[in-house]
């Protein structure tokens, strides 16, 4: 069943009641402060007609309704408590005629959490890296861009089409190899909900920053091979050392020992 389908019903009864032909030729206007609302949002309808004297009229919807005006030839009501798409009408009925106004109103989730994550976050320059953005529970879907971007370059779009009934996640993904460049800049998601097309404006959310930390491997192998020569060589500079003193004090204690057994002998022999 079409969203608003629900109203088929009370359109084909009053097209019954209606005789075309029969009273006085009027009018029905119909006016909405909105045509696409949010979930909880309470706004201003009108119903009005150009006959003198209607005998019945007022607004016909499944959506809560006060009556805050009455006159004869005007009605404001206050809606609530739309969940989803749905179709409002006003009718009047005036000198056995019947005549009604149609309009349909869209429900939106904006699109308030955009969620970027980068892949992995730290990377080496020149290996692959993705840029993923998340709008959990979006509508109309198919109003909705999500962009990605570095600083203010625009990396990637992506629009969508309505395949569910809303709302929806909305997902975006990008992958890239690292450049330097990719390292000075924040990226970006940006969601933008277009409601122009049914009488609203654009709603757009920015996800928070986040930094990719790109690393040059080449940097490193050069410390790691510098720290390397550099312990070999303190390392064959301090054993060498100690071989020369360790070496120095034996030749040293094999002389004097020479000279004392010569020293010995020749007490002996004197
Ligand atoms: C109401 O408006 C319609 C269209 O403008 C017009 O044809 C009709 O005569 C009007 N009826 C009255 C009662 O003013
Ligand atoms: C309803 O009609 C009243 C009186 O003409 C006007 O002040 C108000 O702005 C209208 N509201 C809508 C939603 O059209
Ligand atoms: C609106 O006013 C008419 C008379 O002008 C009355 O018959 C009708 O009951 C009123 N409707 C409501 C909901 O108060
Ligand atoms: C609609 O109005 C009725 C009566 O005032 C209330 O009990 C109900 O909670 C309302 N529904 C919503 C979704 O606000
Ligand atoms: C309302 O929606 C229905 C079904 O999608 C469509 O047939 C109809 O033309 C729409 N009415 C208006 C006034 O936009
Ligand atoms: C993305 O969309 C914006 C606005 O709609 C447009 O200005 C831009 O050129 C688009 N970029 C790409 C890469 O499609």
């Amino acid at each position: 069943m079409s969203p608003f389908g629900c109203w088929g019903l009370p359109v084909a009864l009053l097209a019954l009641l209606c005789c075309p032909g029969s009273g006085e030729v009027f009018e029905v206007l119909m006016s909405s402060e909105r045509l696409v609302v949010e979930p909880g949002m309470s706004w201003k309808i009108n119903c009005s007609t150009n006959c003198t004297q209607p005998e019945k009229g007022g607004l016909e919807t499944t959506l809560n309704k006060t009556l805050l005006v009455n006159q004869t030839q005007w009605k404001q009501y206050l809606v609530s408590s739309a969940s989803q798409d749905t179709g409002v009408y006003c009718y009047f009925l005036c000198s056995g005629g019947q005549n009604s106004k149609s309009l349909n109103i869209s429900v939106f989730h904006p699109p308030e959490q955009v969620l970027l994550t980068l892949q992995p976050t730290r990377v080496v320059l020149g290996t692959s890296f993705t840029v993923e953005c998340r709008a959990p529970a979006v509508a109309p879907l198919e109003r909705l861009t999500l962009t990605l971007l570095r600083g203010k370059k625009t990396l990637h779009n992506k629009t969508f089409e309505k395949t569910m009934p809303d709302p929806q996640e909305a997902m975006a993904m990008y992958s890239a190899t690292a450049h330097r460049e990719d390292g000075h800049h924040n990226f970006y998601c940006k969601a933008e909900l277009d409601l122009r097309s049914r009488g609203g404006h654009i709603i757009s959310y920015v996800s928070e920053p986040r930094e990719l930390e790109v690393y040059e491997p080449m940097q490193n192998n050069q410390m790691v091979i510098i720290i390397t020569v550099v312990s070999v060589l303190l390392f064959l500079f301090v054993t060498s050392i100690l071989l020369c003193f360790v070496f120095g004090q034996h030749w040293h204690r094999h002389r004097t020992g020479n000279y004392r057994v010569q020293g010995a002998a020749a007490c002996f022999r004197a």
